[in-house]
């Protein structure tokens, strides 16, 4: 989480592996091992903007997401039967079959958000999904029900990594660590948020008292 500018898609995209330009010193572990070259395939990272063809349905945009990124050797029916799964728990189902079409038209805008979300996770990331800002430009009802979705994949064993961008207190209370950042990527906090956010909310008490006895 940071205010805008902070640098919150940089550091995901250099975690994700995805910068190409600038200096990028330092290293990367994955479960205490240095980060290694099959790293991106078992990651996937949703972008803020959900792009689509626009004249396939949902199930064909999600089977062809499956088909190209999981391994050769699994079969067809098994992808096809995976992203059946991925149509199940996103709860994608009554439109499963609908035309993406455009902006406007078609899809709504959690339902683009949901699909965007699905190619990726058709996609079987074995390590970590990263999502960039998943509920910036959605009203709060579709934001709450993005970030219920985000957490129900979590329970379901994926491990998820995603920037955000001014979330209220109740969306919060979804996400289990928290890394803050100030305007030049400065640290503010990084650490677990406890129940009901009871862990930042201590050391920001904290920290306050602190600064007003000196
Ligand atoms: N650690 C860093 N060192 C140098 N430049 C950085 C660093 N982090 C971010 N920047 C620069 O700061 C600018 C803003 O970063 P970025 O787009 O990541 O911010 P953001 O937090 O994602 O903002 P927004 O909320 O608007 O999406 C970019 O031009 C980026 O190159
Ligand atoms: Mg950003």
């Amino acid at each position: 989480m940071g205010a805008s500018g902070a640098g919150k898609t940089t550091l995901l995209d250099v975690l994700a592996n995805r910068v190409t330009m600038g200096i990028v010193s330092g290293q990367m572990f994955v479960n205490g091992n240095l980060r290694d070259n099959s790293f991106q395939r078992s990651t996937g990272y949703v972008q803020q903007l959900d792009l689509h063809l626009e004249s396939t349905t949902v199930r064909e945009a999600l089977r062809f997401s499956a088909y190209l990124k999981q391994p050769l050797h699994t079969s067809k029916k098994e992808k096809d039967l995976y992203v059946e799964n991925v149509i199940d728990l996103l709860d994608m189902c009554p439109y499963a079959d609908a035309i993406v079409g455009v902006a406007g038209e078609g899809l709504n805008i959690e339902q683009r958000k949901r699909l965007t979300m699905g190619v990726e996770l058709a996609a079987k990331p074995q390590l970590l999904l990263f999502l960039d800002e998943p509920t910036s430009g959605l009203d709060s009802q579709t934001a709450w029900s993005i970030c219920k979705l985000i957490s129900k994949l979590s329970n379901d064993g994926q491990a998820i990594m995603c920037t955000i961008h001014q979330p209220s207190a109740i969306l919060m209370k979804e996400f289990d660590r928290l890394l803050f950042l100030a305007k030049g990527g400065r640290t503010v906090y990084f650490g677990e948020l406890g129940d009901g956010c009871e862990t930042l909310i201590k050391y920001l008490w904290i920290k306050r008292c602190f600064t007003l006895s000196t």
